[in-house]
């Protein structure tokens, strides 16, 4: 019988349950055995796999996080051999790599090294070029607009300023949508820096329109004069800096220069927990299914996307890219990302101060 494996790796995000059901549903209709790899790479690696049956998916399409775990693991040379030697030994037939930039560029890796795989792209940052969206991101943003609406009141009452850091590491996208849904008076995003001054511009307009209070949405990768705001200078396996502290940064910068007081608030992993909306669990559904038929008709290297309301696919190399990776100065492989377009920031902006 033909085996199916999969895997989620990186960081959690709401719908991944959705997938791995999808995904398993549909596999067992066309007659495959499947199997769920634990813990993102680190678990092809090892070898460590758990069956997957109609039972096992039963009752987790509302639950957030992942029944396979994750990690940020990036495999090196001779671990993509360990990989290739568990999927042959194992004798899975394909493997569909649930995840994010990192996740898929290793997926990509292993179809040039003729593995078959398929790329389900997960993110709630929504940056993955090749899609129109990412699973995740419905969820994350109708989490950052509630908490903008429940701060609009204590905003009010106490006449202050509050800065509403969200997560958005290359792209602002979750900024953007709850910043112009939760109608946010100044958004801030990675692509389109912003100096302080012309920051603090916006909310005096606004304080001299007779409004009290302003509302700053800031993705975590904005950056001041050139400068990201790191939490740790350490790297991932990835290369990737953590980011988070720009809220802090603007907070106090628009109190010294505006006198009005402000507060911070950092949603985080908040954004990236619990229960998925139902477009993020029927995204996941679709995705997995497409997933499901791509292998069932032979193809490898393809990336399952959305493109208008039709789920389709792509081949994973038309997103691949090289960068340099910051932890070995090396040469890697990496999906683009898919930026803010002017365009509809400029809607965001039409709204400031
Ligand atoms: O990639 C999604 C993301 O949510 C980013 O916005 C954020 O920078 C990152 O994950 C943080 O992930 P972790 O702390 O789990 O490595």
């Amino acid at each position: 019988m033909k085996k199916l494996a999969m895997l989620t790796g990186g960081g959690d995000c709401p719908g991944l349950n959705a997938v791995i059901r999808a995904v398993t549903r549909k596999a067992l209709l066309e007659g495959y055995d499947v199997i769920g790899f634990k813990n993102g790479w680190a678990g092809v690696i090892k070898g460590d796999f758990i069956p997957l049956n109609r039972e096992r998916v039963s009752g987790i399409l509302h639950l957030g996080g992942t029944i396979l775990g994750t990690s940020r693991t990036n495999p090196t040379e001779e671990q993509i051999e360990a990989i290739i030697r568990t999927l042959k030994g194992l004798e899975v037939s394909t493997l569909i790599a649930i995840g994010g930039d990192d996740t898929l560029s290793v997926a990509s890796r292993l179809h040039k090294r003729g593995v078959p795989v398929i790329g389900v792209p997960k993110t709630i940052d929504n940056d993955i070029d090749g899609t129109d969206q990412t699973f995740g991101f419905d969820t994350a943003v109708n989490i950052a607009t509630e908490a903008i609406d429940r701060l609009h009141s204590t905003a009010e009452a106490h006449s202050r300023a509050l800065v509403v850091e969200v997560m958005g590491r290359q792209a602002g996208w979750i900024a953007l949508w709850s910043g112009i849904a939760g109608g946010a008076d100044v958004v801030l995003l990675p692509e389109f820096p912003m100096s302080v001054t012309e920051v603090c511009k916006f909310i005096k307009a606004r304080q001299a329109s007779g409004k009290n209070f302003s509302i700053i949405a800031v993705a975590e990768g904005f950056t001041l004069e050139g400068h990201e705001v790191l939490q740790t200078q350490a790297l991932d396996s990835f290369g990737h800096a953590r980011l988070g502290g720009i809220g802090e940064v603007l907070c106090k910068e628009i109190e010294k220069a505006t006198g009005i007081e402000s507060r911070v608030v950092v949603l985080g992993y908040i954004q990236r927990g619990g229960t998925p909306s139902a477009y993020d669990r029927v995204l996941g559904t679709r995705y997995g299914v497409k997933a499901v038929e791509l292998a069932v008709s032979g193809h490898s290297g393809k990336m399952v996307s959305l493109r208008g309301t039709d789920v389709t696919s792509i081949d994973l190399d038309t997103v691949i890219t090289e960068a340099i990776d910051k932890k070995t100065g090396k040469l890697k492989l990496r999906l683009r990302n898919r930026c803010v377009t002017k365009e509809l920031y400029d809607v965001a902006r039409a709204f400031f101060g």
